[in-house]
């Protein structure tokens, strides 16, 4: 029997929806394994077990038609699509394992000691200071002191990274307010972008030249190398940076979850996986329908748009037991947070040592995080973005 999927009387992109996600991911859950959006005219997925079975199967749900609401059979899209996150095997399987050799286990060891230091140096002048907004002060400074470097890129301009996360992020949603709003008066951000993938202005030995080098030995053309050190400069800063904001989020809301990892610095990889289960940076992708494909006895047609709530599946109260606690004895391996399957996360081992180092280096020199404002939110169309966090925190052994 074909049933209908239920239809949904919510915008997933409004601003309400946008400001408290998890307040109306439960509606979606409950409504049943597959909805339809009115207000987006798509599908819509929140519990864990479809969404995690969707991106596992790119054949049926495929990103080449783009991950964002725009389907790239019939739109043209904003953006020359991404050579990773916007393509299906067997195109994505020569570049992503093309830039799986260059963002390697063996490069981030290499690198821990002096990022290490930077954290270290980070955390001990804010604690010093005692009262900081850990987006202004921790969250986006820690990734703009390590990720461009590491790129290669060309000195001048970095701060543009940040607002061109903010036009990609928002993108992938419709062009509404909050789509407009992110782009104004952002314009020099694509042509900086365009411009620092270039291979005469990146730095020999980073990875963006790299990409190139992989582009004379013949795995991509030189075309394709532009375009890929494009997806490090798109999808390397922002997300570390709310990644990094949720972390000190969860400690500040979570005393006795940060007394754990004091306890044990071990603790610290785990205290970043379950901050990005409990409060996921990318809330949102979309896929579109390859061929006809049956959801808990619902025929979607192919060639349908369909969204993924991550966060929602991440949340799913029938996979997770109290969703929404940050807690440090909860296993949360399996979450999709960094998506799943063949397009998980390039840069999640990035990620991870950006949030072990932070999460270390808050729980070897202070005792305790407190909020010392309200947290504010910058809205965005696929991320969970924070646009300030005060904090007070106390240092070790200051009572
Ligand atoms: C906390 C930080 C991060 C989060 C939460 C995050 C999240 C994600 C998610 C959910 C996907 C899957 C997209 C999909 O299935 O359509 C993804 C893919 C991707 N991420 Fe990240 N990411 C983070 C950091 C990074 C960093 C630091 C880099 C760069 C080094 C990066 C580069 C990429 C790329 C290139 C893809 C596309 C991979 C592909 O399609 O094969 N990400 N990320």
């Amino acid at each position: 029997m074909n049933k209908h999927a239920c239809s949904l009387d919510l915008d997933p992109f409004d601003a309400a929806f946008l400001a408290d996600p998890y307040a109306h991911h439960a509606s979606i859950r409950d409504a049943g394994p597959v909805v339809w959006l009115e207000a987006v005219g798509a599908y819509g997925m929140a519990r864990y077990e479809e969404v995690q079975q969707a991106l596992r199967d790119h054949a049926t749900f495929c990103s080449s038609r783009g991950v964002g609401l725009a389907d790239f059979s019939k739109e043209t899209p904003f953006r020359p699509p991404s050579l990773l996150l916007e393509v299906d095997p067997p195109l994505h399987d020569r570049t992503r394992s093309l830039m799986n050799r260059i963002v390697s286990i063996r490069t981030l060891k290499e690198f821990r000691s002096s990022w290490q230091a930077k954290a270290e140096e980070l955390v001990d002048a804010l604690v010093e200071r005692r009262r900081f907004d850990a987006v202004k002060d921790l969250a986006e400074v820690f990734p703009m002191a390590i990720f461009p470097d590491t790129i290669g890129l060309m000195e001048e301009g970095r701060e543009h990274l940040l607002d061109y996360a903010t036009i990609v992020f928002n993108a992938f949603g419709p062009r509404n307010e909050v789509f407009e709003e992110g782009n104004r008066g952002k314009e020099a951000a694509i042509s900086w972008v365009t411009q620092a993938c270039k291979r005469e202005n990146l730095k020999p030995d980073g990875w963006g030249m790299q990409v190139y080098e992989a582009a004379d030995r013949g795995d991509c053309s030189q075309d394709e190398a532009e375009r890929l050190v494009r997806s490090f400069l798109s999808a390397g800063v922002d997300t570390t940076v709310n990644g990094i904001a949720h972390l000190v989020l969860a400690l500040a809301e979570f005393p006795s979850e940060f007394a754990k990892l004091r306890a044990n610095r071990n603790l610290a990889i785990k205290a970043f996986e379950e901050s990005l289960r409990w409060d996921s940076t990318v809330q949102t992708f979309f896929r579109t329908t390859a061929r006809e494909v049956e959801i808990g006895g619902t025929a979607l047609p192919a060639g349908e748009k369909v969204l993924l709530f991550l966060a929602a599946a991440n949340r799913d109260p029938t996979k997770w037991e109290h969703p929404e606690s940050f807690d440090l004895d909860r296993n949360a391996s399996g979450h999709v947070g960094f998506g799943f399957g063949i397009h998980q996360c390039l840069g999640q081992m990035v990620a991870r040592l950006e949030g072990e180092l932070i999460a270390t280096a808050l729980a070897e020199r202070v005792e305790s995080i407190r909020l010392a404002g309200p947290p504010v939110r910058r809205l965005n169309n696929t991320l969970h973005a924070l646009e300030s966090l005060p904090v007070e925190v106390v240092p070790t052994g200051a009572r």
